[in-house]
């Protein structure tokens, strides 16, 4: 499959580093090979769109009801007719600072497969979890628990350590690869010869330094990048060692 990166600028950017990124990003090579996806916050969307070409847009979060009385909250549907082709669910910021559970999790990536959107569900574990050696079954039960009833058509799964997340601490390939065996083998298991056909891809301090050698492991697929996706040219080098891996 082609590669898959992830720009997530969390709630970064403003209209000036659109217009930034937009123009540094169009003096880049064009990429194959990989699919480059860009998920501004939600209000940045339609600039995003218009202004950034070659991309394909993609969203933060959605609700987990299909419409009704939530202040704030940004439906798939909407997601949907804003032309976005992805959504990040779960991510280990919403699941801590705002208590979204697997269940919620779960919702979310149903809703969103329901629009036609790709939902990239985020699991992780802790330090504390990884430090008990705890990381594969904490992990297991979190994504399991995440996929309830979601299809496994336009799933993706995003592995990022909590304690990788924005820290500079990348996780070694070795620790991702074998955690993406782990993913992999509990989508086989769950969704049988279909679950090898998900992308999972990596997220914590992806920069353009490592994502050389995370990307020559077998089993990451692409990768969800936080801090090193708002600058045009840094993101575009992650990209492109992700075509260059999966060339
Ligand atoms: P980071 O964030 O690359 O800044 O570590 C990744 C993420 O949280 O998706």
């Amino acid at each position: 499959m082609a590669g898959l990166v992830i720009a997530n600028w969390k709630m970064h950017g403003s209209l000036e580093l659109i217009a930034e990124f937009a123009q540094e990003w169009r003096e880049l090579p064009q990429l194959s090979g990989v699919n480059v996806v860009l998920c501004p916050p939600a209000p940045y969307l339609g600039v995003v769109s218009e202004a950034v070409e070659g991309i394909v847009l993609g969203a933060q979060n959605s609700a987990d009801r299909v419409e009704g009385a939530l202040t704030g909250e940004v439906s798939s549907q909407m997601l949907s007719e804003l032309g976005c082709g992805y959504v990040i669910i779960g991510h280990s910021e919403r699941r801590s600072l705002f208590s979204e559970t697997d269940a919620q999790v779960a919702v979310k990536a149903q809703l969103a497969i329901a629009q036609g959107l790709h939902a990239v569900v985020c699991v992780g574990e802790t330090l504390e979890h990884r430090d008990a050696d705890q990381q594969d079954k904490v992990v297991s039960e979190q994504l399991l628990g995440s996929l309830a009833e979601v299809p496994w058509e336009k799933l993706v799964v995003a592995y990022e350590p909590v304690w990788a997340i924005g820290t500079g601490r990348t996780a070694t390939p070795a620790q991702a690869e074998a955690m993406h065996g782990v993913i992999k083998g509990c989508l086989r298991g769950h969704f049988g010869d279909a679950g090898a056909d998900i992308p999972v891809i990596y997220g914590g301090s992806v920069k353009p330094e490592n994502a050389g050698v995370l990307f020559e492991c077998d089993n990451i697929d692409g990768a969800l990048v936080g801090g090193a996706s708002l600058n045009a040219n840094s993101f575009w080098h992650i990209a492109s060692a992700a075509s260059a891996g999966r060339a």
